[in-house]
């Protein structure tokens, strides 16, 4: 089983997944009784005996690791290799628990028990149970393993255990992170991570993790565009198949913190958690706060193989429906903006369900008097002058034309001009004396509130219901400002956690009302983007920006932890609305064919020539997606959207092979395309062999077979390739196992 006790007092575990172990123990401090929880070893996978061995090797606080790491009166040598190094006795690092008791800030924890708990079948979870050594403060470390990811989860406890006092101490807390993970000594670091903006989201960056503190943070209650929770660290040398990886990913997507701290003296450490730095929270008597958890996971296989655990790991630990294929979808956001009618959907609807279009999303504009963007957020109702009749209808209309229904929704959300705003002007996050700032002419609701969520839940629930709705997509298009809840007085910075967890408890209620419910996470594109709101949605609006060329980009970064299943990506019009560039049909669905297949240009304006394409496309596509979706992505070749690259994914036997070349005429760039993840040994067999209707070799000839080694070794030569021609081509290329 994945947690093994490695000594008699049940001190010292090995934590174990198919590829790899982390070991950890509790230092309990002679003199002063401290218990320490500590990271012994973090890396490939060890037998029982070599855990024991490593478990013992690395010392604690007692017999501090001095070998390894400089200590003196100014240092305390293990803080990095903590699992939770707390504000309180000789440290002096970034906290991943900072607790106050009424005035004073130090925590002293001891050790209360250990147990390890046999949690469903394939997992276990070890509790460490610590109090401080006077106050009524309890903290829980847990960890769970599973006998099918290489992914560990950890997460903390805070208790304020009652007493019966007649004045309870106040403990406030200023940082309760999920825990703190220890990067093996190296002699380099390297971090990636994706960073960016609105329209520029998950930026892949990579470069040597800086000595001292850097903290990757959203201040703006959601994921944000900016930054993404996670990182990723090797040691400078890993590449997309090769090496080692330590990655870290905090499942919340609310405010976050990520701090990885690199001491001048060697030790890396990175510890994440909710919330970012300022905010606090109280713990009363007998309550308890519970952390989002951390994951974390380690590879030997390079960039590629870390994507492809987390993938694996999305989809049969977070993902609500994970089985499902996504269908080909339209949305009418570029077409039309608010310009929302029965007839002009009716008609983009028509053209779409001749494509293929399988689901059918009507965005922003169907409700309250929502013209533009300064009004109505918050009138749940059907537009009045648009829709007199209501919206049943339109969702009729598509249901006939034989596609599933779905509808743009931004919950969270109110304008100054709308009735509801009138109705309840304390429904929104505020603070007195302050002024309620806007952006996009909109105001935050408290969603942190229950009479709040519980209004959301209700219309929410009355729309789908009564429309027969099958899909929502749901928007927030603003970060907090002004975040306070005057009436919850010292308590309101709960808001930033409550907030989050309403979010997610709405979602999850509208899915058990309506098992067939499906729901798209969409902030402006790529703001709320983690495996915090993956649990209650199907997928992610990667981006507002849907030129092909800039997707790409984007793309590559996305994937490097979420499932190419959960990725929607438009085939919108040329030249694109937001950069004016022009790409082929072709090429846009080639690229959008890359994840979950939309359609969000304006129909009405394409050629007969232009739709007939688009409808052999979304055929081919249907014919290889349970690949695309479900497989296993290898990332090939040049930097996407800059070069000559490929996506390629496995699924059982089946192979699919989307290429790219941007610049026609590129004289660099490989032209040999080295496929990988094949079974060396067996043959496969072209079951669509793109352009290359022309036999050259390495050209890949419907109903040729090669072997894996060859495709592997050797590699193909897709036409798109060839240094000659147009800009912008691209391929589809289908491989099937046959046989050894
Ligand atoms: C932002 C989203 O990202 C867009 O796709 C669109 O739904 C608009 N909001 C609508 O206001």
């Amino acid at each position: 089983m994945p947690i093994t006790p490695l000594d008699e007092r049940g001190h010292r575990w090995a934590v174990t997944t198919p590829a790899s172990t982390y070991v950890i123990g509790v230092e309990i401090d002679a003199v002063t009784g401290e218990a320490t929880p500590l990271q012994k070893y973090w890396g490939p996978r060890l037998s029982v005996e070599a855990a024991r061995q490593a478990a013992t090797a690395s010392g604690g606080p007692a017999t501090p690791a001095g070998a390894r790491r400089h200590v003196s009166s100014f240092s305390t040598p293990v803080e990095v290799e903590e699992l939770l190094p707390v504000d309180g006795g000789r440290r002096w690092g970034s906290p991943s628990l900072q607790v106050s008791f009424d005035h004073a800030r130090s925590l002293e924890l001891r050790l209360v028990h250990t147990r390890v708990l046999d949690e469903e079948p394939g997992a276990e979870r070890l509790d460490v149970v610590m109090r401080d050594a006077h106050h009524p403060f309890e903290g829980v470390l847990s960890i769970r393993a599973r006998d099918d990811t290489d992914v560990i989860e950890r997460w903390t406890t805070v208790r304020h255990l009652p007493t019966g006092a007649a004045r309870p101490v106040t403990i406030g807390i200023t940082r309760l992170d999920s825990g703190s993970w220890f990067v093996p000594d190296a002699s380099a670091y390297r971090y990636s991570g994706v960073f960016g903006a609105w329209a520029e989201e998950f930026q892949l960056q990579r470069g040597p993790l800086p000595v001292g503190e850097t903290v990757f943070t959203s201040r703006q209650g959601i994921t944000s565009h900016i930054a993404n929770p996670w990182i990723m660290i090797d040691a400078g040398e890993a590449v997309e198949e090769h090496g080692e990886v330590w990655g870290l990913n905090l499942a919340w997507s609310g405010s976050w913190r990520l701090t990885t701290t690199h001491r001048p003296e060697g030790g890396v450490s990175v510890s994440a958690g909710f919330g970012h730095d300022g905010l606090r929270w109280t713990l009363g008597p007998g309550t308890e706060l519970v952390t989002p958890p951390v994951l974390g996971l380690y590879t030997g296989g390079g960039f590629g193989a870390a994507s492809r655990s987390w993938h694996e790991y999305a989809r049969r630990h977070v993902m609500p429906a994970p089985d499902e294929e996504r269908p080909v979808l339209y949305n009418s956001w570029e077409a039309t903006e608010f310009d929302v009618t029965e007839a002009g959907q009716l008609e983009l609807a028509r053209r779409a369900a001749s494509m293929g279009v399988e689901l059918f999303v009507v965005d922003d504009g169907w409700f309250g008097d929502r013209d533009d963007d300064t009004r109505s957020l918050g009138d749940w109702w059907p537009h009045r002058k648009r829709f007199p009749d209501g919206l049943r209808a339109l969702m009729d209309g598509i249901h006939e034309l034989g596609m599933r229904a779905g509808l743009w929704v931004e919950p969270e959300m109110v304008n100054a001009d709308s009735e509801l705003y009138r109705a309840h002007p304390d429904w929104i996050l505020r603070m007195e004396h302050r002024r309620r700032d806007e952006k996009r002419h909109q105001l935050v609701l408290n969603f942190a509130r229950d009479d709040v969520r519980d209004w959301a839940v209700g219309w929410l629930d009355e729309l789908v219901t009564e429309l027969g709705l099958d899909y929502l997509k749901w928007d927030m298009n603003r970060p907090f400002t002004q975040a306070g809840w005057p009436e919850r007085g010292a308590a309101q910075d709960r808001l930033w956690i409550d907030f989050t967890r309403n979010v997610y408890d709405a979602m999850s209620r509208l899915r058990r009302a309506h098992p067939g419910l499906r729901i798209e996470s969409c902030s402006g594109g790529g703001g709320r983007v983690d495996l915090g709101i993956l649990r209650h949605t199907d997928e992610f609006w990667p981006s507002d920006n849907t030129d092909a060329l800039d997707r790409q980009t984007i793309q590559h970064g996305f994937s490097q932890v979420y499932p190419p299943g959960t990725m929607s990506a438009w085939v919108t019009d040329s030249p694109n609305i937001s950069t004016g560039r022009a790409i082929p049909l072709r090429y846009r669905f080639h690229v959008a064919m890359a994840g979950a297949l939309g359609i969000g240009g304006d129909l009405s304006t394409w050629s007969a020539a232009e739709l007939s394409e688009a409808a052999e496309l979304i055929e081919q596509y249907k014919a290889v997606r349970r690949v695309v979706q479900h497989g296993r992505l290898h990332r090939l070749a040049g930097p996407p959207g800059q070069a000559r690259s490929a996506v390629q994914y496995v699924l059982g036997d089946d192979v699919v092979v989307l290429v790219y070349n941007p610049i026609g005429n590129a004289k660099r760039g490989p032209r040999w395309l080295r496929l990988a993840g094949l079974d060396p040994e067996a043959s496969y067999e072209v079951v669509r062999g793109g352009d290359a209707a022309e036999s050259a070799p390495g050209r890949l000839v419907q109903g040729s077979r090669w072997y894996g080694s060859a495709l592997m070794g050797v590699g193909i030569r897709p036409a798109a390739w060839e240094p000659v021609g147009a800009d912008y081509r691209s391929d589809l290329v289908a491989l099937r196992k046959i046989g050894p």
